[in-house]
């Protein structure tokens, strides 16, 4: 396992994926405990990628529940269809919030979050947890984030 991140300071937001996913890959290979692995990950992303906050919710029992994550303490539990991490669940699908306001329902966990994107990880057909990541900025996700973080859902569906 890699004991250090490599990011270039002077990277930018494609340059630093494309550096970092390789990095998550050699970072989770040879360990199978989904906790450890999903722990690494969201301390990857967010002292790799600069993300505001970063976490993992679990489908446990047909809600939402709080894994692991960097940044402020969030919303334990959330139901199927309520926020944008609900949504992600129910529909199946990547959702990106440009502006959190301007999204029926969102949850706001941190009156800092100001843009999010969530997308869902499959075990058997069945979404088994989301990946959410805030911004305190508006609007600072797009199709690229949602390309490359889309490819490291598909790396944690390995170890799901
Ligand atoms: N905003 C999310 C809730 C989770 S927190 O942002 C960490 C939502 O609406 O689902």
């Amino acid at each position: 396992m890699a004991e250090n991140l490599i990011i270039s300071e002077s990277a930018n937001k494609q340059e630093r994926y494309e550096s970092l996913i390789p990095q998550i890959e050699a970072l989770i290979t040879g360990e199978t405990d989904v906790i450890a692995n999903l722990s690494n990950i969201a301390a990857a992303l967010r002292y790799g990628m600069g993300f505001f906050w970063v976490g993992f919710y679990l489908v446990k029992d047909e809600q939402l529940v709080l894994g692991p994550f960097q940044g402020p303490v969030a919303c334990t539990r959330i139901n199927k269809g309520k926020g944008v991490c609900g949504t992600s669940w129910a529909e199946k699908r990547t959702v990106l919030v440009p502006d959190v306001d301007a999204f029926p329902g969102h949850i706001a966990c941190s009156s800092d979050s100001k843009s999010e994107i969530v997308l869902p990880a499959f075990k058997n057909g069945e979404v088994a947890l989301i990946l959410d990541v805030d911004s305190d900025q508006l609007n600072d996700f797009d199709e690229q984030d949602q390309q490359q973080l889309e490819k490291l859902m598909r790396i944690i569906e390995r170890f799901l």
